[in-house]
């Protein structure tokens, strides 16, 4: 299953990210985030944790181009989305797909 975290270097995201690579077998998460306030530090901790690999897209999600270039790359079967920088967080979740 491939899930697109978007604000996965922050501080929900991350261990969202790095608990799904451990706890669900053949995930593979990919992470857009544009670093405003997450960082590098955290994707390299998902990936000592988990000991997998992850696909990160430095992008602004107001980059609508850039964003459908990363949705077309990715092809996620699920995005959690906790991108933000002053509102509540929205999840977007494929329950067929993301249990
Ligand atoms: N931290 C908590 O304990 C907690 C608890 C409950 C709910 N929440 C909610 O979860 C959400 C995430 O919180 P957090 O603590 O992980 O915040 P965070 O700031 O650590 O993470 C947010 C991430 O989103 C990224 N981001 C912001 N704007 C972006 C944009 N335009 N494009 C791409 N990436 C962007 C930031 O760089 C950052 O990495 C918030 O909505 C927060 O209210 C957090």
């Amino acid at each position: 299953m491939k899930i697109l975290v978007i604000g996965g270097a922050g501080y929900i995201g991350s261990h969202f990210s790095a608990h799904a690579l451990e706890q669900l077998s053949g995930a593979e998460v990919s992470i857009i985030d544009d670093l405003s306030s997450g960082n590098l530090e955290a994707i390299e901790a998902i990936e000592f944790i988990a000991q997998k690999k992850v696909a990160f897209y430095q992008i602004d999600i107001l980059d609508l181009d850039a964003l459908q270039k990363a949705f077309q790359a990715v092809r996620p079967d699920c995005v959690v989305h906790v991108a933000e920088k002053n509102r509540p967080p929205l999840f977007m979740v494929n329950q067929s797909t993301c249990q």
